[in-house]
């Protein structure tokens, strides 16, 4: 598989919303990556359903919906999901996650579990019949613009070595902390799919168009 991006919407710049998603659109931008935060899951409040709605109905790129709350199952229907979406919950966030995979896959969406870095993957490998993905987080799910926790290459390692060794054809995702230098290390341990925000929309505020070709052209 190919190297995708996902760019991390909780980064942009709201006043200029509409001219960076057809420029992320012009530069083939894979999904554009939707944290929502119910304060609770997480120490934070983001991204609600309307404008998920508004971006579902303003853009060609298919959403990458990162669900950061408790009891997601509950609250799946709640968003714009559609063949061609990916919707990312946390094995942390409810006992009954497989659940929210099944629906996910129902709707014709991709079903994408992941992991917070005090997370093992030995907490996934026995629902990986039911995901098309697994995300692990780099950073502590929560906020944008921190360092990658230590040991998180090692657990990327070890689920890339499980997915060779088992003929698993999910892939891997990772969310937080990506820069132009952990690009190919991270690719070369088996990540499929980068989350970025900062170092694409932050770091060097109106780069945009620039940082997204250099993401694809490392
Ligand atoms: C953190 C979020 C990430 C975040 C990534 O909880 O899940 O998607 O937006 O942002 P950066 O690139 O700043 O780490
Ligand atoms: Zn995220």
């Amino acid at each position: 598989m190919s190297r995708e991006l996902s760019v991390s919407m909780m980064c942009i710049d709201l006043s200029n919303l509409g001219e960076m998603l057809r420029t992320f659109e012009d530069e083939g931008v894979n999904y554009l990556h939707v944290d929502v935060m119910d304060g609770h899951f997480v120490p934070n409040l983001m991204l609600g359903t309307t404008y998920v709605e508004w971006l579902k109905n303003n853009s060609r790129i298919p959403l990458d919906i990162h669900l950061m709350v408790e009891d997601p199952a509950a609250k799946l229907d709640w968003f714009p999901i559609g063949p061609g979406d990916m919707v990312t919950v946390h094995v942390e966030s409810a006992w009954n996650v497989l659940d929210s995979l099944i629906h996910i896959r129902k709707l014709g969406a991709k079903a994408v579990l992941a992991i917070s870095p005090q997370t093992p993957i030995t907490s996934v490998i026995h629902l990986l019949d039911y995901v098309d993905g697994v995300c692990v987080m780099l950073v502590i799910p929560g906020f944008s613009g921190q360092t990658m926790i230590k040991g998180m290459e090692e657990k990327i390692r070890a689920l890339s070595d499980y997915r060779r060794s088992s003929g698993s054809e999910f892939f891997i995702e990772a969310d937080g902390y990506i820069h132009e230098d952990n690009i190919r290390s991270l690719e070369a341990l088996g990540v499929d799919v980068f989350v970025a925000g900062t170092s694409l929309l932050g770091e060097h505020p109106g780069k945009y168009r620039e940082r997204i070709r250099l993401f694809y052209s490392i």
